[in-house]
């Protein structure tokens, strides 16, 4: 199975997803795209030897649709079976997620359906939780809506702020992810839960 990892700034969980990728793995990463051109996990995919692209969004302004076409142009020439949206942070519309539907992964830092959309740790401080967690999901037209194929959980703690708390959960996603992955590449749908 050929992956393409989308991604919009550092890149860790490209990092830990394409390092995962070996052996008998049943995945290869063959392009990572970022949606601007200074986006720090590009030179890491580049050093990984890993195929890279910049489609920037701004260009297009409000033409979602237009930028959106050109990701597709971009990711056709990879031919991805799996796609994996890697802290990116545009959201993608219903024209590319039919484009390439049941294929796009996202990890989304929040027990889902808890905390869609942003600021999810200030959130579940806010809300006195006592866990928190990441979570892998297949990508619908709805933001962070799609079926949940992994999850894994973090206490948080009374003194927890949003970035002690983020720190405690991007560990996890970098566990989390290419797990998940690997089974949706075999194929395999059962439910992924780390704790
Ligand atoms: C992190 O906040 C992570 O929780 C979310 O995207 C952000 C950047 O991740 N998934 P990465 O280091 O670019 O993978």
């Amino acid at each position: 199975k050929q992956v393409a990892i989308l991604i919009s700034g550092g890149g860790s969980n490209m990092v830990a997803l394409a390092q995962s990728m070996t052996g008998d793995h049943p995945a290869r990463p063959v392009l990572v795209l970022a949606n601007n051109a200074d986006a720090g996990g590009l030179q890491k995919a580049s050093d990984m030897g890993i195929a890279t692209a910049v489609v920037d969004h701004r260009p297009f302004g409000k033409d979602r649709a237009a930028f959106e076409a050109a990701l597709t142009r971009t990711l056709e020439q990879a031919r991805p079976d799996i796609i994996c949206l890697a802290g990116f942070m545009r959201v993608l519309g219903t024209e590319f997620v039919t484009r390439w539907q049941g294929k796009i992964l996202n990890i989304h830092p929040s027990l889902l359906p808890k905390y869609k959309g942003l600021h999810t740790h200030a959130r579940a401080i806010e809300a006195g939780d006592d866990q928190a967690g990441c979570s892998v999901h297949l990508v619908t037209a709805e933001l962070d809506g799609g079926p949940v194929l992994g999850q894994a959980r973090v206490p948080v703690f009374p003194d927890d702020t949003p970035d002690t708390l983020a720190a405690r959960v991007l560990p996890m996603e970098h566990r989390l992810y290419p797990e998940v992955l690997r089974r949706f590449a075999a194929g395999d749908q059962t439910v992924v839960n780390l704790s």
